[in-house]
């Protein structure tokens, strides 16, 4: 599948998906947003952790497995709001330093502030047409 943007494995990938929702799910503020929009249910959680597995794994160019559409699914669920994304990034920052290598760590928690500085700024951008001044483009 070519280079990969930087070394990282399949079980580190997975291993910090584990310890990453493990915390979401124990945090006071968003872990409630996930428990309303995926449950308690270990099988769902399961299939919803390797989703985002094989999320990573395109995102690092190792495979091409998955399928979906992040930015879509984040902005139908009206809980999850621009403000949490800090909250979101500073737990998987310290999932990522405590699980992997502190440079796969670093590279990895690079990656993920970027992704979520757009799917953030698509938040604000998409959802502003409801509430906000009227826009003279169409919305898409
Ligand atoms: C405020 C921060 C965030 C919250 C509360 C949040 C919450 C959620 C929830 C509840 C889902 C499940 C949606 C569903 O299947 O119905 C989801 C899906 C997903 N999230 Fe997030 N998320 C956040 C930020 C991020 C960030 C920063 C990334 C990536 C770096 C990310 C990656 C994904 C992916 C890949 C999916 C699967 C999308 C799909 O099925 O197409 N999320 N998120």
């Amino acid at each position: 599948m070519g280079i990969q943007k930087f070394p990282i494995t399949e079980e580190q990938i997975d291993t910090l998906v584990a310890e990453f929702y493990a915390r979401v799910r124990r945090d006071p503020d968003i872990g409630p947003v996930f428990l309303r929009a995926i449950g308690t249910d270990g099988e769902i959680w399961r299939h919803h952790e390797a989703k985002i597995a094989s999320f990573w794994r395109n995102a690092m160019g190792i495979d091409r497995s998955f399928s979906g559409n992040p930015m879509l699914k984040h902005l139908a669920n009206n809980d999850i709001l621009p403000e949490q994304f800090p909250i979101w990034l500073g737990i998987f920052e310290q999932a990522a330093h405590d699980v992997l290598p502190e440079s796969t760590a670093l590279s990895i928690v690079a990656l993920a502030n970027r992704i979520g500085e757009s799917l953030q700024f698509g938040l604000v951008q998409f959802r502003k047409p409801q509430d906000g001044p009227p826009s003279l483009t169409p919305a898409v």
